[in-house]
């Protein structure tokens, strides 16, 4: 696994011009850690090009992306467009996108594989639903989610491991408060870093694997010294910086 940990921070539809202040404490704080975490913000994209301009050198990221390069797709932005925007970073694959879009799993890998094409990194994530989990498949389904999205051919190569982050979010732990034990997100994070070996062979070692749902300052500390999490996305808690930056610290520790 890559040394320092990835903190992003996810803000969904969250965020305006006028919380551009929160964007330049939690960058100054990062700035300050001189490496030993890695910290970025995915804001709405509307923000991309305000907070890339003004805060030069933190990793600005979008949380989506569409798969085309260019062409008629009302509403939609290409991975070269939110590039040239100021993102450095996307997630693609949020669950939210899997379900209120209708996003399965080669929609995902093609954006991941259109967004490595560009100079983007990726965050994809997979995750279980409640039910998945109450029935004993969480393992299986999300490795076979990963299996599916995960970028391949001409894409990976060379992208693997420093711009593929996978991130395991349990969709019944997201925005609720709840999260799984430390031996079930130990139990996904061994599984799934089989599955990238398995995929990308040693390169796969050093992929990180993020945590994320319900990551709080109160509950970070004991998240991030679970075997192979190698950092976290963070949905609610990223929105203040008085919030986010605990959750930052506890990644330097
Ligand atoms: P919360 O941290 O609000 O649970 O959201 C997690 C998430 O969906 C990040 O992508």
């Amino acid at each position: 696994m890559a040394g320092a940990k990835l903190v992003a921070g996810n803000w969904k539809m969250h965020g305006t011009s006028a919380d551009l202040c929160e964007i330049e404490a939690i960058a100054e704080a990062a700035r300050a850690l001189n490496g030993r975490v890695e910290v970025a913000l995915c804001v709405p994209a509307t923000l991309i090009h305000r907070a890339s301009e003004a805060f030069p050198g933190f990793p600005i990221g979008a949380q989506d992306i569409h798969m085309a390069e260019k062409g008629a797709h009302t509403g939609d932005l290409c991975a070269a467009m939110l590039h040239d925007a100021g993102a450095v970073l996307t997630i693609v694959g949020h669950s939210e996108r899997r379900d209120a879009h209708r996003e399965d799993d080669s929609c995902v890998r093609a954006k991941a594989e259109a967004a490595l094409r560009s100079e983007l990194r990726v965050i994809l994530c997979v995750g279980e639903s409640d039910a998945e989990r109450g029935s004993g498949r969480a393992v299986e389904v999300v490795c076979g989610q990963l299996d599916a999205s995960l970028p391949g051919g001409e894409a990976a190569a060379g992208a693997v491991p420093d711009r593929l982050a996978v991130a395991y979010e349990p969709i019944w732990a997201i925005g609720t408060g709840k999260i799984p034990t430390t031996g079930d997100i130990a139990e996904m994070h061994r599984a799934l870093r089989q599955r990238l070996l398995a995929a990308f062979g040693e390169a796969g070692r050093q992929v990180r694997i993020l945590y994320g749902g319900s990551v709080k300052p109160a509950n970070a500390v004991e998240i991030f010294a679970i075997p192979d999490v190698g950092g976290a996305l963070v949905g609610g808690a990223s929105l203040k910086a008085a919030d986010f930056l605990p959750i930052v610290e506890a990644a330097a520790r």
